[in-house]
């Protein structure tokens, strides 16, 4: 009997320690395979549907300054502000990122049921498209088409970018200059920038470029940027600036400019938002045509900025290459849509952001409530400024006059017609009195 007890004993925490060593190992080895505890465990519901927003990778400088001693194609062989070898491989290896982490979303063989591609219309974004896409599709069973090339096309969309108030969102925006305006010339403003006065200056007298906003002096850190990622000496007088907070800062500063209010943010960026979150509405109500579980915006490191601010979770620095927001749907049991978005600025796993007011898994409903402000109801009628509302120096005063010379010939014209309309009106008066007579 006790024999019996101590053998069942000895099974039992035989079975513990088994358990326990198994369930160890497991342990170590989701960490050893994924290297990051499960992100996407976490999170109430079943992952369904993403919507992808990445920076493009490693460039060249867009545009040098004139005493750049580097300011030569000759170093530059790719061209000015073009995608380079690494950049490539970047966009790439954050495409195998994305087929691992959202393999459950994609099929392995590419459709066009599956995902849909939107990429800027400017070189190193529809390049970093094709990269990534390179990585998230490489070519499975029938899809091989060439033994000796391990990738396939991929349809990449895009538009002008003067015609594309969605992405690029450089389509004209008379409100949005105007408001822009009225912030940088506002007090808080102006005095802010007294603060970089000397700075500015600094610049502008080395660089032989005028450096007179924040934007400028962020261009001109840029390009001293990448020189030093290349390994380039930089001139002696950048030691003063290149690296200091001051310089840092400004070129931060630069990327909250955009958004800076919310009529901003709502003008700049809400287009873009709309569309995600109308589309993430019609995905959990089943509405999507065709029902499509993956969303990717190529774009840049302004648009990633640009989305953070609006979202109220922006924390100033300038977005590096290959920065990707992600903005993932769940549906839980109860079928309520919850939604998350990640920032992944690192090679390492992105990081959950806290959406204010609603935290990491916001309901959609309440998500759409509390960015109401920022979401036109009518982009290009908001866009519209009337003269009415325009300062006299505003008011473009060549359409004014051409528009003044217009209703002068149009009331010549009328008044002659009312003319001769009267005259022949008198004629057949006369004529019918005759006959009558
Ligand atoms: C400005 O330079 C700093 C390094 O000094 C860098 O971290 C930052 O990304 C740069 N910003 C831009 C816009 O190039
Ligand atoms: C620049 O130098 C560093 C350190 O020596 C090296 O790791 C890096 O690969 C170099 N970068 C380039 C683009 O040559
Ligand atoms: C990454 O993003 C976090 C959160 O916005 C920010 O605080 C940090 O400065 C960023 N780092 C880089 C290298 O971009």
């Amino acid at each position: 009997m006790w024999k019996r007890h101590c053998c069942l004993v000895s099974i039992a925490v035989l079975c513990i320690f088994v358990g326990l060593g198994n369930a160890l190992h497991q342990a170590y080895a989701n960490v050893e395979v994924e290297g990051r505890p499960d992100q996407l465990a976490k999170l109430p519901g079943e992952l369904k549907f993403v919507h992808v927003i990445f920076r493009h990778g490693d460039r060249t400088p867009v545009d040098p300054y004139p005493t750049d001693p580097w300011n030569n194609l000759k170093f530059w062989t790719t061209g000015w502000g073009q995608l380079t070898n690494l950049g490539k491989q970047e966009h790439y290896d954050l495409g195998k990122w994305l087929r691992k982490r959202y393999s459950s979303l994609l099929s392995s063989r590419y459709s066009n049921e599956d995902i849909f591609v939107q990429s800027t219309d400017v070189d190193r974004t529809l390049m970093s498209a094709q990269s990534n896409l390179a990585g998230l599709y490489e070519p499975q069973g029938e899809d091989i088409w060439n033994p000796a090339i391990k990738w396939q096309p991929i349809p990449v969309h895009t538009t002008p970018e003067k015609d594309d108030p969605i992405l690029a969102a450089k389509a004209p925006c008379p409100a949005y200059d105007y408001e822009l305006a009225s912030l940088e010339s506002s007090p808080e403003f102006v005095a802010l920038a007294d603060k970089y006065r000397d700075l500015f200056e600094y610049l502008s007298e080395k660089s032989g470029r005028s450096v007179k906003t924040f934007l400028d002096a962020s261009y001109l850190n840029n390009t001293l940027f990448i020189e030093s990622l290349y390994n380039m000496s930089l001139p002696e007088w950048t030691n003063k600036v290149y690296g200091h907070e001051e310089l840092t800062y400004a070129a931060n500063f630069a990327f909250a400019i955009n958004t800076y209010t919310r009529k901003l943010a709502r003008l700049k960026t809400g287009p873009l938002l709309k569309d995600i979150f109308q589309r993430i509405d019609d995905k959990a109500t089943g509405r999507l045509q065709p029902d499509r579980s993956m969303w990717i915006y190529s774009a840049h490191d302004t648009t990633i900025a640009n989305v953070l601010n609006t979202l109220k979770v922006f924390e100033l620095h300038s977005p590096p290459y290959v920065a990707c927001i992600t903005v993932e749907l769940r549906i839980d049991d109860h079928n309520t849509p919850l939604v998350s978005v990640f920032y992944k600025n690192t090679t390492a796993e992105p990081l959950p952001l806290d959406i204010p007011g609603c935290g990491p898994s916001c309901p959609l409903k309440k998500l759409t409530a509390l960015y109401q402000d920022v979401l036109p109801l009518d982009w290009e009628r908001e866009c519209k400024r009337s003269t009415m509302m325009m300062t006299y120096e505003e008011a473009n005063l060549g359409a004014a006059t051409g528009i003044l010379i217009l209703i002068i010939i149009a009331l010549l014209l009328a008044s002659y017609g009312l003319m001769i309309y009267y005259r022949r009106r008198n004629y057949k008066l006369y004529t019918s009195y005759s006959q009558m007579a």
